[in-house]
This record gives structure tokens, sequence and C-alpha cells, in this order.
């Protein structure tokens, strides 16, 4: 037993390195380095010298607006979401790219006085504690319609066996999230932002709001269907090869996949719990593969009964999603439920890649024959280039005029 857990320790660690420490890496990134300093003399008093008894550090510090990347990618996720998606007015070519350029440095300036607590609007006067972080992302068809630089690779999704898509709840020429840790100045900043991209001619396509349950920082949180959703995620020197763009323009820059998914709660509850272990791949109570004995052990697609059956089925989630049937490629999960009232439950499937294509090969395999599909339904769909992050000073989308 003791040696199993031992062993589990092991594969948590990539090349010797621990995948918590790579993943609060890529948090400094996002922070700038001046952040990262700051965040490393936090034990320190202004001379330098180590206090006696140091404050122990907030459960999940608050990552700054400004940074090498959007903060709404790298910063913990926090219990509320809302994801707003704006068309813009379709002007003429070069009229729309400076209006998008003014529009881009208000929507900057209202986040990150929101995220700072400097915003003049009292009823965003909760500074650290609101910990809201924020993306903006650029949909196809206005990148397209204004020739802005964007990654070769962004286009909108192929139609999938099984969806069942409202375009009016997907698509749009902005895709922004934003996350606190509650509601409140998420409904704010959506009014001020709305009112942003009106005042340019634009107006709000759809919204979203989600949810996670409160874990505590470093664990996972439950889906819906009571599993940990977010387990295997990629740790900072995969992201960089498969999050994050290429060095050049659109390095620190990312594409977001978004799915609403409706899921039948009901449905899947009535299967026996190991049942619902199978079709998953990986167990209820503490998030194991099947093939494992905890949670950040990598699931063994190649393991298998002494029947000649795989211990991870063929149609489990974790199998047809495995990196292993895609040559090691990626995706950062960042998902949250929602909850539109009865019949109209699920999962807000948020996922960061540097290529949509790679959404694209897993879900064809999911599509063909998860065994989760009967209780699942993609009711909406979007793509968009989340930009690099902006620097002090600076605007989100410097890099978007080529
Ligand atoms: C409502 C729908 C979905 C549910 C409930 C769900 C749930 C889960 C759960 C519980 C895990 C295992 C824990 C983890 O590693 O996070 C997982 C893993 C994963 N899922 Fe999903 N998922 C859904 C949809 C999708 C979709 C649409 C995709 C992509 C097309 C996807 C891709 C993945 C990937 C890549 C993994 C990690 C595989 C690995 O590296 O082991 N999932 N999902």
């Amino acid at each position: 037993m003791c040696s199993m857990h031992a062993e589990s320790g092991k594969a948590r660690k990539e090349g010797g390195v621990d995948r918590r420490a790579l993943l609060a890496g890529g948090a400094l990134l996002a922070a700038g380095a001046g952040a990262g300093v700051g965040a490393m003399v936090r034990g320190a008093d202004t001379t330098g010298v180590a206090r006696s008894a140091p404050e122990p550090p907030p459960e999940s510090p608050p990552v700054p607006f400004h940074g090498l990347r959007q903060a709404g990618v790298t910063a913990a996720q926090q219990p509320a979401t809302q994801l707003l998606a704006f068309d813009l007015a379709p002007a003429a070519t070069s009229d729309g790219r400076a209006a998008l350029k003014a529009l881009l440095g208000d929507l900057t300036r209202l986040l990150a006085e929101a995220v700072g607590g400097t915003a003049a609007d009292p009823r965003l006067a909760g500074g650290a504690d609101a910990r809201i972080s924020s993306l903006v992302a650029v949909g196809p068809g206005l990148a397209g319609r204004l020739g802005l630089s964007v990654p070769a690779a962004l286009a909108d999704l192929p139609a999938f066996p099984g969806d069942r898509l409202d375009p009016a709840r997907g698509g749009g020429d902005l895709v922004l999230q934003l996350c606190a840790a509650d509601r409140w100045p998420l409904s704010v900043l959506t009014e001020q932002l709305t009112g942003a991209v009106a005042a340019k001619g634009g107006g709000l396509r759809w919204a979203q709001s989600g949810f996670l349950p409160r874990t505590p920082a470093g664990t996972t949180p439950r889906n819906l269907f009571g599993y940990k959703d977010g387990t295997a995620n990629p740790a900072e020197n995969d992201a960089r090869q498969w999050v994050w763009g290429a060095p050049g323009p659109h390095e620190h820059g990312t594409v977001l996949v978004y799915r609403r998914i409706r899921m039948d709660v009901a449905g899947f509850a009535a299967l026996p719990e190991a049942g619902r272990d199978r079709a998953m791949g990986r167990r209820l109570g503490d998030g194991a593969p099947l093939t494992g004995a905890a949670e950040h052990d990598e699931p063994d697609i190649y393991t298998k009964n002494p029947d000649g059956s795989y211990v991870l089925p063929a149609t489990a989630h974790v199998r047809l999603s495995s990196p292993r049937l895609d040559g090691g490629a990626r995706i950062l999960r960042r998902g949250y439920s929602y909850d539109d009232g009865p019949g109209d439950r699920g999962l807000l499937f948020c996922a960061f890649m540097r290529d949509p294509g790679q959404f694209t090969r897993i879900q064809n395999r999911l599509a063909a024959k998860d065994a989760l599909n009967p209780f699942l339904e993609h009711t909406a769909s979007a793509v968009a280039y989340v930009l690099p992050g902006a620097a002090q000073g600076g605007a989100l989308g410097e890099r978007l005029w080529g």
C-alpha cells in the first residue's frame, strides 16, 4: 500500500519537477516579473529582514490584471464566472480597426480598475477580496473581417454528430470571461462592459453565468455528475507547447473553445456507481483513474483485465480524451457548472489550446462513442483567440494590427 502511494507521488512529477510548482510558475508569468518578485519577498519587512512570524499566505493570492498572459486563463479558478459575447458593428475595414482599438483600450481600463480595486463605481469597491480575473478574446469572424493578426488555425469548429447548437447562444466577435469570488462584481462589470461596447456601436450577443463549488486551494472542484473535473491539466512545460502560442506575435495568447453542455444529472445518477466510474474511467470518491491509486496518477489506457478487456473501458471518457491517442497533445480545461432551471443544467466546458484542431480531434472521438453521450447534449459553441496579457500602461490587443 505504502509503496503504491510512493509510486503515485512519483507519477505526479514531470521530469523531476512537481506539477503544482510548474503551474505556479505559469501564474508568475501571468503576473509579470515585478509582481513575481513582490510575491517572493512577501515574508520580509521593508528592511529585507524576515519577520519572526510571517503572516500565512492567503488561500489563493489575487493575480494582478497586468502580465504577459491574461489572468482569466492563469489565475486559480473562482466560484463564480460570467461569459459574455459581443457583436461589433460591421463597419468599413479601416474604421472597424480604429473602433476595435479604442474599444479594447476602454475594456482594458475597466477591467484593470475593477481588478485593482480602483474603479470609481463604489459597487466595485471589493478590492482584492473580489478576486476578479478576466480574459478578452477575439472571434474568427471579426478577425477575418478586419484582417487581424491571429493564429492561422483560428476558425469555427466543424459540426459534430449529436450537436444541438443554438446559434444565439454561441459565436461572437468578442468573447469575455469574468471570474470572481462571488456574483456581485460580475454583475456590475457586465453592466459596465456592455455599456462600453454599446458606446462603440456593438451589442451583447449572449451571456452565460456559471459556478463552482468552493474547494480548498490546490484541490479539484467537482462537476454536477459529482466527479472531480480538471485533474489531468497540463503543467507549464507541456502548456508552453500545447496551450500557449509559439514564440512570435501570438506567444502568451491561446485559443478558447467554449461548449455549453446540458447534462442529464438524474439519468446518470441512476446508474450504479461502478457503472458511472466505468463511463468516466475514474472513481467518484477520490478521482483516481481505474488503473491507479491516487487522483493524479496518469490513466493507463493499455492495462488489461485477465479476460483481455481494458481496465479503462473502450468507451470510457478518459480513454477517449487521452493525450496518448493524440501524439501527446494537451488542452487546459477550466470548466464551470451552470444551472438555467430544471432540465437545463450542465457544464460550461471552457478549454484553452494553441490550435482548436486539438479540441476537434478529441470531440470527434468522444462524439463517436463516449459512454457519457446518452447523458449529454452540446447546446452552444464558441471559439475565440485569447489575447496575450496587457503590460502596465498598455492595452489588450496591441499585436493584433500586424
Ligand atoms: C459534460 C461533459 C463532460 C464531462 C462531465 C467531463 C468530465 C470529465 C472528467 C470527470 C474528467 C476526469 C478528470 C480530469 O482529468 O479532469 C475528464 C477528463 C477529460 N476530459 Fe472531459 N468532460 C466533459 C466533456 C469533455 C469534452 C467536450 C472534452 C473535449 C472535447 C473533454 C476532454 C477531456 C480531457 C482532454 C480530459 C483529460 C484526459 C486525460 O488527460 O486523462 N471533456 N472529463
